[in-house]
């Protein structure tokens, strides 16, 4: 029988599914990821056939040589940055990932974030918990997000949704910046495509971040760039942390470069840049945007419905490589 190595407990759905084809199941028990050493440690115990990984599992050479026996890498996430694909594609291991699983949870908590940091809802928190609240008053606090112009860097799945619940939703006027255009924004959302990223730093009153992190989008948002946003504008991501330059942003958040930002995702997960935690006007979660239930169940289904495929001799749906 096959056996599978699941590198932390995913929901029992897709634990189900596995069972009920009759795989062997090898599973962390570990309430955290584990190490690489962890990983090779547990990886040599046993001739496994595929691995169910995780976006905080870092596949690489050392990895693929501790399990020679392994086929399949089957990624439980959207994102892939956490495997060396190149690697894989040399060793004719292949790659699976779980595209869509997390559009609407992902998109609706940039939302949330977009929310927050505009109308200063975590700030509002802290004021009560401190006993600070002596009364309702006049004074004006946050700014309406209707009418706000929203940059979306990466017109993906994601991009995409986040576009339409904001125009849906809120009426913000929708600018995307792509390295292809995305004809569904434009006609759909009446998004406007720039062509630079320059041009949509200059004119968004709120950018968000939706690409994948490659070589060329690390610290894509960089000191430069901060600098070239408005400085009543927010800066929200719920991608992958290295497409921003942490410490940059922490400068510029302190020095009112741009008025605040929204993060889900850190440079140095699960660490945050220096200073960052005091920041008042900064909302910060730990990579939960694609944390409900229903995106979680999704994907376990996607990331085991990949490696059943697999094994059943067809084509995975979700081939990364
Ligand atoms: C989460 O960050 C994912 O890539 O699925």
């Amino acid at each position: 029988m096959k056996k599978i190595f699941i590198t932390r407990r995913i929901p029992e759905n897709g634990l189900a599914m596995l069972r009920e084809k009759g795989f062997t199941l090898v599973l962390s028990e570990k309430p955290r990821p584990l190490s690489k050493r962890e990983l090779i440690k547990e990886l040599k115990k046993n001739p496994y056939d595929a691995v169910l990984c995780l976006l905080t599992d870092t596949i690489d050479k050392d990895v693929f040589d501790a399990a020679p026996s392994v086929k399949i890498f089957a990624n439980f996430a959207v994102g892939f940055n956490n495997i060396a694909l190149e690697e894989a594609k040399k060793r004719g291991v292949v790659i699976t990932n779980t595209p869509g699983a997390s559009t609407e949870s992902v998109s609706e908590f940039t939302l949330a974030l977009i929310l927050n940091a505009a109308r200063r809802v975590n700030e509002g928190d802290r004021f009560m918990r401190a006993g600070k609240f002596k009364g309702w008053g006049p004074p004006m606090f946050g700014r309406d997000i209707k009418g706000m112009t929203l940059g979306i860097v990466g017109s993906g799945r994601i991009g995409a949704e986040v576009a339409k619940k904001a125009l849906r939703g809120f009426e913000m006027k929708i600018i995307y910046y792509d390295v292809i255009r995305n004809e569904l924004l434009e006609k759909e959302y009446g998004a406007r495509f720039v062509s630079t990223l320059e041009e949509l730093l200059r004119t968004a009153d709120v950018v968000s971040l939706h690409v994948s992190l490659l070589p060329s989008t690390k610290h894509l948002i960089n000191k430069e760039r901060l600098a070239m946003m408005k400085k009543t504008a927010y800066l929200v991501n719920t991608s992958r942390g290295p497409v921003i330059d942490e410490n940059a942003l922490v400068d510029a958040l302190k020095n009112g470069v741009i008025a605040g930002a929204g993060l889900d995702v850190f440079e140095f997960e699960p660490k945050t840049a220096k200073g960052l935690t005091r920041i008042e006007n900064v909302v910060l979660t730990p990579h939960i945007a694609a944390g409900t239930e229903i995106a979680r169940q999704e994907m376990a289904r996607l990331a085991v419905t990949n490696l059943i495929a697999f094994f059943d001799g067809k084509t995975p749906p979700n081939v990364v490589v």
